[in-house]
């Protein structure tokens, strides 16, 4: 089966995760110029579990205002747009993704503590570089692994295969998926961020946060997310502090040397804001 084939048979399966309702009029309604915060409100009003989340996440230590913010409107005014679009594609990709069916010894709750480790490296990357916006590379670092959801739950046998590869050879996943599979949990994300409609910059980042593409709209995003990615993978596989990063871009390493070069001092402070953001996003209703 070639690449090709292989993202064909993904569009025809039909339980594909199709993105909530809310997730589509939301991204549609900031694609509009129009859009006013009245109607935006309105869409996200309809969803009375979303708007609860919102309000916590909003007053959370993660935004970090003095005020409390009391209902959607003012959390638009207060927030922005965007910030209030990656809020809510945030909780429901995490609620769409977390269903039973599932991969033995495939944890979907590590899944997601290693993808929310990854979006809160990203944003504070994004913050202290300035190269580009803490929030959607947040979402981004978020969502940069979703193809292996998809490929756990929808090809159980490719995802086994690469599975026992891993165990047995020793391989990252990546590398067992580059020898066994005809695609990479990357091309299957971004290849589903697409057909969600995603912002280009979001698809790239999915797409080739394992292997860096120079020409993307928004080569910054993809460097800092690829960065996170290794940064969180390397101490978590090293409880030495003794990272490995020799797989990281050189550009990402030039652009975020000042980072890479302090990473003892800063990382262990963010595993507190990490372990938030878990309890917040990861916690069941
Ligand atoms: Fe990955
Ligand atoms: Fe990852």
């Amino acid at each position: 089966m070639d690449a090709q084939t292989f993202l064909k048979k993904l569009d025809s399966i039909p339980d594909i995760p199709t993105l909530p309702t809310i997730v589509i009029k939301v991204n549609k309604m900031l694609q509009d110029h129009d859009t006013s915060i009245k109607n935006l409100s309105k869409v996200i009003e309809k969803d009375q579990g979303m708007v609860a989340k919102i309000l916590r996440l909003v007053n959370s230590t993660f935004y970090g205002f003095r005020s409390r913010i009391t209902n959607i409107p003012h959390a638009v005014i207060i927030l922005g747009f965007n910030t209030i679009r990656n809020a809510v594609v945030s909780v429901s990709i995490i609620k769409t993704f977390s269903g039973e069916k599932s991969f033995e010894g495939f944890e979907i709750k590590d899944f997601w503590r290693h993808s929310v480790a990854v979006a809160v490296t990203s944003r504070y990357l994004a913050e202290q570089t300035r190269l580009d916006s803490p929030d959607d590379c947040f979402v981004s670092g978020l969502l940069h692994d979703i193809g292996k959801v998809v490929l756990s739950q929808d090809f159980t046998e490719l995802f086994g295969l690469v599975w026992k590869s891993v165990k047995e050879d020793g391989l990252s996943f990546y590398e067992a998926e580059q020898k066994l599979l005809p695609v990479n949990h990357a091309q299957i994300g971004g290849h589903l961020a697409k057909k969600w409609q995603f912002p280009g910059s979001l698809i790239d980042s999915i797409t080739y946060h394992h292997a860096i593409r120079k020409g993307v709209s928004n080569l910054n995003q993809l460097l800092i997310v690829h960065t996170a990615n290794n940064m969180v993978n390397s101490y978590q596989s090293d409880s030495d502090m003794r990272p490995d990063f020799s797989s990281i871009d050189p550009e990402a390493k030039r652009i975020m040397s000042g980072q890479l070069e302090t990473i003892s001092d800063w990382f262990p402070s963010i595993a507190a804001e990490i372990e938030s953001a878990c309890e917040f996003f990861l916690k069941e209703e």
